[in-house]
C-alpha cells in the first residue's frame, strides 16, 4: 500500500489510542511479569533532575498575579510549580496534579510549607480534583505534557532504552496495561499501526514483524530487550541518526499505554468549564499530534481567545542548555469573557 493511502487510513485512529480493545495475537500467552530491577531497592527518592522548559515564556503568557488560584496539571519535577508559587505569593494557591505517584510524593516533600495542594490525578479529571478540594473556578492552568527526566532516569519504569527494568512505560504504574504486555499481546499489524501513528516511524512494519518473530521464541520483558529488537529491525543510515533507533517506537508505545492523546483531548474540553472568565491555559506539547489537538481546540472562538498564533519554541540558548526543549511547542489561550463581564 502506498504511503499516502496508509497515512490517510491510519490517522483517524490517533484520537482514541485505547489498547485494551485491540486485537490480540492468536499466539498470545500471558508471560509472567518481568522482574523489577533490584538497583533501586531500599534507596531514598532522589531530588528531581528535570529542567522546566520555556519557563519565561510560560510565565509571560500565563500572566499570573498575586492571590490567584492556579493549577499545574503536570507537576513532574516541580520546576514550573515553583515559578507559579512565586507568582501567586502567600495569598494565592497552586493545585499540583500528576498521574505519577512518585512525582506527587517528591513534590509533597520538596514543596512542603508552600500554599500548594497535591492530587495524584489525570489532568483530564481536573474538575473532579477541584471538587475534592472544594474549589469551583481557577484563574490559570498549565499543562506540560509527556515525560519528565525523572521518569526517564528511573530504571524501574522502563522509559530508557538501556533499562534492565520491566518495559512498563506507564505514568501511573497502578493503572492500565504495561507496555511489555502490549508488545507481547497485540497482532503485528496493530503494533505496526501504533508505532507508525504515534511514533511517526517509517519502519513500523519491519519493527512489528521483528517483535512478532522474537516474542514467538521468548516474551519481550525489558526495555533493553525491545531496544535491541528495534535496533536490529531498522536499517543503518549514513550518517547515523542523531536519535537512538528505538526512540520513535518507545514514544509510540508510551503514548498508547497512557492514552495520552485521549487525556489531552478530554482535558481541552473540560478545562474551560472550570476556568474563570478571562482565565488562561498554557499547553506545552512535544508531539505533532498533541500540538494539533491544542491548535484545533483554541480555534473555537466561542470558548477561547488564542494568545499565540503559532506555537512558541525554545531559542538556541535554551536548547543548548536543555536539549529536551528542542521539540517543545507552547500555545496559550484565554477563556472568552462573556459580554458585560469584560473588565472596563
Ligand atoms: C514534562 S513533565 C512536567 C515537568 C514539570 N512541568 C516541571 O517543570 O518539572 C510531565 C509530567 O506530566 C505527567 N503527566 C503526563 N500526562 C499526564 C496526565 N494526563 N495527567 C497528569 N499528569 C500527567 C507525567 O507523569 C510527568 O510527571
Amino acid at each position: 500500500m502506498g504511503r499516502t493511502g496508509r497515512q490517510r487510513g491510519r490517522i483517524g485512529r490517533a484520537w482514541d489510542e485505547s489498547a485494551a480493545g485491540w486485537d490480540e495475537s492468536a499466539a498470545f500467552r500471558e508471560p509472567p511479569p518481568p522482574a523489577h530491577s533490584s538497583r533501586r531497592m531500599g534507596t531514598v527518592m532522589a531530588a528531581s533532575i528535570h529542567t522546566a522548559v520555556l519557563p519565561a515564556e510560560v510565565m509571560s503568557f500565563l500572566a499570573v498575579e498575586p492571590g490567584m488560584t492556579v493549577v499545574d496539571g503536570t507537576l513532574g519535577g516541580g520546576g514550573h510549580t515553583r515559578l507559579l508559587l512565586d507568582a501567586v505569593g502567600p495569598a494565592g494557591r497552586v493545585i499540583a496534579l500528576d498521574r505519577d505517584p512518585a512525582a506527587i510524593d517528591r513534590g509533597a516533600r520538596e514543596l512542603a510549607g508552600n500554599p500548594v495542594r497535591f492530587a495524584q490525578a489525570n489532568f483530564c479529571d481536573l474538575p473532579e480534583a477541584l471538587d475534592a478540594l472544594g474549589i469551583d473556578r481557577v484563574d490559570r492552568v498549565l499543562l506540560d505534557v509527556g515525560l519528565s527526566s525523572d521518569q526517564l532516569a528511573d530504571q524501574d519504569r522502563g522509559f530508557s532504552f538501556d533499562s534492565e527494568g520491566p518495559l512498563d512505560l506507564r505514568f501511573d504504574p497502578t493503572e492500565g496495561e504495561p507496555a511489555w504486555r502490549m508488545v507481547n499481546r497485540l497482532r503485528p499489524e496493530t503494533l505496526a499501526d501504533i508505532i507508525y501513528e504515534f511514533g511517526e516511524e517509517r519502519f513500523s512494519r519491519r519493527i512489528a514483524r521483528r517483535i512478532a518473530d522474537v516474542r514467538d521464541k521468548a516474551p519481550i520483558r525489558t526495555s533493553r530487550d525491545l531496544a535491541r529488537v528495534v535496533t536490529a529491525a531498522v536499517p543503518r543510515t549514513k550518517p547515523p541518526q542523531r536519535i537512538h533507533p528505538a526512540t520513535r517506537t518507545f514514544q509510540a508505545l508510551r503514548i498508547a499505554v497512557n492514552q495520552e492523546l485521549k487525556s489531552l483531548r478530554i482535558a481541552l474540553e473540560r478545562i474551560p468549564t472550570r476556568l474563570a472568565p478571562g482565565g488562561r491555559l498554557a499547553v506545552i506539547s512535544f508531539h505533532s499530534l498533541e500540538d494539533r489537538l491544542v491548535k484545533e481546540a483554541f480555534r473555537n472562538r466561542q470558548v477561547w481567545t488564542a494568545l499565540t498564533r503559532s506555537p512558541v519554541e525554545a531559542g538556541p540558548d535554551e536548547v543548548a542548555r536543555n536539549p529536551r526543549s528542542r521539540s517543545a511547542k507552547l500555545r496559550a489561550a484565554a477563556t472568552a469573557v462573556p459580554v458585560g463581564d469584560a473588565a472596563t
